[in-house]
């Protein structure tokens, strides 16, 4: 269930291995560690990560950032944390919600180097995806891969993501303007 503090709204769930929450303002330490020991490991699948994402008070900003969208309702955050919750495995973020007659996001995620190849994002977004949908309301979940990232695409493939174009020069990843492959996941309507 979404609950609300005063940092936004916060959501907690238990998968078969994993704690799942939302972001706080005070995880600034466990982020710092998941992107300074994946660091080469995820280069080149993501972005180029500014430099505040290596050091905890980078992420003061961010934090703030972030959990005043989950507050509003704009983007939520989630970690992948071992069942201690000591330690975060992986992150699914569904971010630019759209509202309105859209009712629409994108959603990124990435896993620990040393937890790849044993389904976890999977377990992670079976267990997310069916709550977001009916707590947030959300319609289609957009979600993209560049051609090469074949673990991703047959993860959105088995998660039942849709292809439905491929966009040319799409997003920047490690320095690179790299083509895209569009999927999305739509709510089934009710007949
Ligand atoms: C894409 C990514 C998140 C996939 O994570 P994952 O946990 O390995 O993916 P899945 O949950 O789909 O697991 C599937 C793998 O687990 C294996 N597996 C083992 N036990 C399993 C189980 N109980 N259930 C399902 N799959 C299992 C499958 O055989 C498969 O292995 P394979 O890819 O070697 O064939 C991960 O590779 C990653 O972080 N990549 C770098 C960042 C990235 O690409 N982000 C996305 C950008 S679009």
């Amino acid at each position: 269930m979404f609950g609300y503090r005063s940092s936004g709204p916060r959501l907690s769930l238990t998968s078969p291995r994993m704690q799942i929450r939302t972001v706080a303002e005070r995880d600034g330490w466990l982020l710092t560690d998941y992107y300074q020991e994946n660091r080469d490991f995820l280069m080149p699948w993501e972005p180029l990560r500014d430099e505040s994402y290596f050091h905890h008070h980078g992420w003061d900003a961010r934090l703030h950032v972030m959990t005043t969208q989950q507050k509003q309702g704009d983007a939520f955050y989630f970690l992948l944390m071992d069942p201690a919750a000591q330690q975060v495995w992986g992150v699914a973020n569904f971010t630019q919600v759209i509202r309105g007659c859209f009712q629409a996001c994108y959603l990124g995620y990435s896993l620990a180097g040393a937890q790849q190849g044993n389904g976890l994002m999977h377990e992670a977004l079976t267990t997310l995806i069916p709550v977001l949908q009916k707590q947030q309301q959300l319609h289609r979940i957009m979600a993209n891969y560049m051609p090469r990232n074949q673990r991703s695409g047959a993860l959105l493939a088995r998660l039942g993501f849709e292809k439905e174009g491929y966009a040319r020069d799409y997003l920047k990843i490690n320095g690179r303007w790299e083509d895209h492959v569009l999927t999305a996941l739509v709510t089934p309507t009710p007949d």
